[in-house]
């Protein structure tokens, strides 16, 4: 799917977060929100995932005006398409690591239920194996963020949207972020990343450096 704001403008509490912002995110390929600390990267990425509203221009998927899309439309879109790992990582501190990745309970019990086989292979991906019944609130910072990337592979959504991916990561938990990244974008997904992690931005297609008013660039291989 392909994602895009044209000439969008955000403007919260009376402030300008940014003005004229004009990306076109496409599948197969991943695209780099980068810029400085508070230019707003995470701004734009929650535009582009339909989480905030522009206060001007708009946001198209598929060439589809969707800027004015209700909240059923936007919760469709989110169900149906969408995987978020957001600076927060969205996890639920009281439930366990499998329930986490799934969603997913028996009607009676606390037991996981879901696809077993995509489960596993999510834990094997985030290097989370052995750890689905621990609480996910006894899980450090990056491991939290790695719980909330198997979420996103366990669900194989069209569009990942992903908010610092590799913040709070050692370099060999970073490197593998990043494949895991990459492995999305090569089977033909929109990834769009906020990023300031020069490996990251190395392994994007496209670039578009937020409030710089330049156009992205997209790398030729
Ligand atoms: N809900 C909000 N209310 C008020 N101001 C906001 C809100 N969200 C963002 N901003 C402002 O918009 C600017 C951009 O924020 P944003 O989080 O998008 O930056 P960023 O580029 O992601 O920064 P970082 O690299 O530190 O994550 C900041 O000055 C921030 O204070
Ligand atoms: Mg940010």
């Amino acid at each position: 799917m392909i994602i895009e704001a044209q000439d969008i403008s955000v403007k919260i509490g009376g402030r300008i977060v940014f003005e004229g912002e004009s990306v076109s995110c496409k599948p197969g390929i991943m695209t780099a929100l980068i810029g400085a600390s508070g230019s707003g990267k995470t701004t734009l990425l929650h535009c582009l995932g339909l989480l905030l509203p522009v206060s001007k221009g708009s946001i198209l998927i598929n060439k589809n005006d969707v800027t004015k899309y209700g909240s059923a439309a936007r919760r469709r879109f989110w169900r149906d398409h969408v995987a978020f790992v957001l600076q927060d990582y969205g996890i639920m501190d009281g439930e366990s690591v499998a329930f986490n990745i799934t969603m997913q309970t028996s009607v009676f019990g606390r037991r996981v239920i879901g696809n077993k086989e995509r489960l596993t292979q999510s834990l094997e991906k985030t290097g989370l194996k052995g750890r689905e019944k621990e609480l996910a609130g006894h899980l450090s910072g990056g491991e939290k963020q790695r719980l909330a990337l198997a979420r996103a592979i366990y669900k194989d959504a069209d569009i990942l949207f992903v908010d610092e991916p590799t913040a709070s990561l050692d370099a060999t938990n970073r490197r593998k972020v990043i494949e895991l990244l990459t492995d999305f974008a090569v089977r033909g997904r929109t990834v769009i990343v906020s990023t300031h992690d020069a490996e990251m931005i190395e392994s994007c297609g496209i670039l578009h450096q937020v409030g710089s008013k330049t156009n992205s660039i997209t790398k030729s291989y």
